[in-house]
């Protein structure tokens, strides 16, 4: 039925996870960690960690392919690319040029976009709001992140949180009431300094004095980075539901960005909703940064716990501080 209204949807969906796991039990032989720590302060229990040849377009590149015979179309049906990732195999090309080429989709725009965690929410939004516009017809948005690359694996405080993977998504323009209701985002770049990687770039160089200095690696103040989520994502996910002209209680399903259990239960406190309208997946693969959202939406489906006509909100926040928010009807 049309509606006549054309907003953005979601028409396939794929995802890829490195075969390599390493459990808690596994990190406790290379740190000074447990189980029993890492299991109550965060929820992990596992996480999938690429293999030496195995780089952030190679992951991106069989969730594209997924994503795309979800949605029953070809890679030249596509008019954008956009790779939401902190871990880029290279400055430039863009991520998202390399995934064009490989998957052979010839001419397409694009582009890849950093918001850390947040970046498939980031991207999701953007491609959506050109699909309403009408300025592109079909976008692949993914997700991918190979973090196991930027982490000092003998920092106890990093390591035993992240995991690699990739999610896509096929966006196309609907009108039968489903797809993109409302999309919320916003950044605090004051608080840059709880979550970065601080050499490799212009301000700081590789040298060996910043190798030495593990400069390379991701740095994080896990306490501030876990204050901030509270603070920003239960009024973000308000923000996001209100402007698609919905109350709290119509929504069906939470996506969360998979950091730590304790920031989704803090949510679920703060909203006063059900933890059961949550997806919550972070024990299998640790927090993938902008895979997580398309993963944990995946999985849901797969599970059956997001159903054609359901109001679903992804909410995710990262390094920037960054975060976004998408509210919408499931179409698929
Ligand atoms: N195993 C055992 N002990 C540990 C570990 C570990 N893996 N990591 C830290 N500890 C110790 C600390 O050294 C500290 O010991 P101390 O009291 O003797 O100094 C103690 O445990 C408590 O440390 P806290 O940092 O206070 O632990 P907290 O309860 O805050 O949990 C955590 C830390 C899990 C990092 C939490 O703050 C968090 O999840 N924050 C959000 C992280 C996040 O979302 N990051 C996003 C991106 S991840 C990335 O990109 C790297």
């Amino acid at each position: 039925m049309s509606t006549g209204v054309l907003r953005a949807g979601i028409q396939g969906l794929g995802v890829y996870v490195p075969t390599r796991v390493l459990t808690n039990d596994d990190l406790a032989k290379m740190v000074d960690t447990s189980d029993e720590w890492i299991t109550t302060r965060t929820g992990i229990k596992r996480r999938h960690i690429a293999g030496p040849d195995e780089v952030t377009s190679d992951l991106a590149l069989i969730a594209a392919r997924r994503a795309l015979d979800d949605a029953g179309i070809g890679p030249r049906d596509l008019d954008l690319i956009i790779v939401g990732t902190a871990t880029p195999d290279m400055f430039f090309p863009a991520t998202a040029c390399l995934v064009q080429d490989r998957l052979g989709a010839k001419q397409v725009g694009a582009f890849d976009l950093l918001a850390a965690c947040s970046s498939f929410v980031y991207g999701l939004i953007t491609a959506g709001q050109l699909i309403a516009a009408g300025a592109v017809q079909r976008a692949l948005v993914i997700g991918a992140e190979t973090l196991s690359r930027l982490i000092d694996w003998e920092d106890r405080r990093t390591s035993v949180l992240i995991g690699d993977g990739a999610g896509a998504a096929v966006l196309g323009p609907v009108t039968d009431g489903t797809g993109i209701y409302s999309g919320a985002v916003g950044a605090d770049g004051s608080a840059g300094d709880v979550l970065k990687v601080q050499a490799g770039g212009s301000r700081m160089p590789i040298s060996s004095e910043a190798i030495e200095r593990k400069l390379h690696r991701a740095y994080m103040d896990g306490q501030a980075v876990f204050k901030l989520a509270v603070r920003t994502i239960p009024g973000l996910i308000k923000e996001a539901v209100a402007r698609a002209g919905w109350t709290l209680d119509q929504v069906d399903r939470i996506v969360p960005h998979q950091a730590n259990l304790r920031i989704i239960e803090s949510m679920v406190a703060q909203l006063h909703l059900p933890m059961e309208k949550f997806v919550v997946n972070i024990q299998e693969y640790g927090n993938t940064s902008a895979a997580s959202v398309p993963l944990a939406l995946y999985e849901a489906v797969q599970a059956g716990q997001i159903r054609r006509g359901d109001r679903i909100v992804l909410a995710a926040f990262g390094g920037g501080f960054t975060y976004a928010a998408c509210a919408m009807i499931w179409g698929k």
